[in-house]
């Protein structure tokens, strides 16, 4: 038998439409640099030159060369401006001192019984890793887009080789990123938290 009762909506967590945009955005913009990144790398692959690990086509964007520079330099400024002005949105809005992993996580790791604390522990620190992983894409990025104005960031890393070594790594931590990001916030929060940073 049916019944007519209307089903209560279930109610998404509140999200701050600053974090919602700078999350679009971010998504859009890392999937661009990726792949572009990919199809680059394809051309003197880093690990074994002309002869070495080829990636799939699929996963590449820009067809060859030039077309993958292009969009990766494109996109690039999508990716950066986007991470700049989030840098200053959390700075001004001060989410900075509630909105990342803290002590308080820290401590729930270690003392915590409630399962969903912990899953929520571990997502805010899964969460946090991603600005380190973005800042030093964007470091080695620009060291090797401008060598000649950014040498130091060059001799940071050791020379040439080491600095695109440290770029492409780049790729396997956002991969692991998305993967552990999107099983955490399952986890802590299920389907709601997730749609809540969409809509
Ligand atoms: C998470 C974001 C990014 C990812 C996943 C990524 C990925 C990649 C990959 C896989 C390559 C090929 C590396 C190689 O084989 O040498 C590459 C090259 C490059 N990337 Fe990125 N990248 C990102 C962000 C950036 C940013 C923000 C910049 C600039 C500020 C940048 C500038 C460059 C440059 C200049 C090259 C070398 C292009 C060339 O040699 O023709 N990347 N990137």
């Amino acid at each position: 038998m049916t019944s007519n009762v209307p089903v209560p909506k279930v109610k998404l967590p509140m999200q701050a439409i600053g974090a919602k945009i700078f999350h679009s955005v971010n998504i859009i913009s890392l999937f661009l640099m990726l792949t572009s990144g990919l199809q680059i790398y394809n051309a003197n692959p880093v690990f074994g030159g002309r002869a070495g690990l080829h990636i799939p086509p699929i996963f590449t964007l820009g067809g060859w060369l030039a077309g993958g520079r292009h969009w990766h330099f494109a996109a690039m400024w999508l990716f950066s401006l986007n991470l700049l002005w989030y840098g200053i949105y959390v700075l001004i809005t001060r989410r900075w001192r509630r909105r990342f992993v803290g002590v308080n996580d820290l401590k729930a790791l270690q003392k915590t019984q409630n399962s969903r604390r912990l899953a929520y522990a571990w997502h805010r620190i899964i969460y946090t890793t991603i600005i380190p992983i973005l800042l030093l894409a964007l470091l080695t990025g620009l060291g090797m887009y401008k060598p000649a104005q950014f040498p130091w960031i060059v001799d940071m890393f050791g020379d040439w080789q080491a600095l695109r070594i440290v770029h492409f790594s780049s790729v396997p931590m956002v991969v692991i990123f998305t993967v552990l990001h999107s099983l955490l916030g399952r986890k802590a929060g299920g389907s709601q938290l997730t749609e809540s940073m969409f809509w």
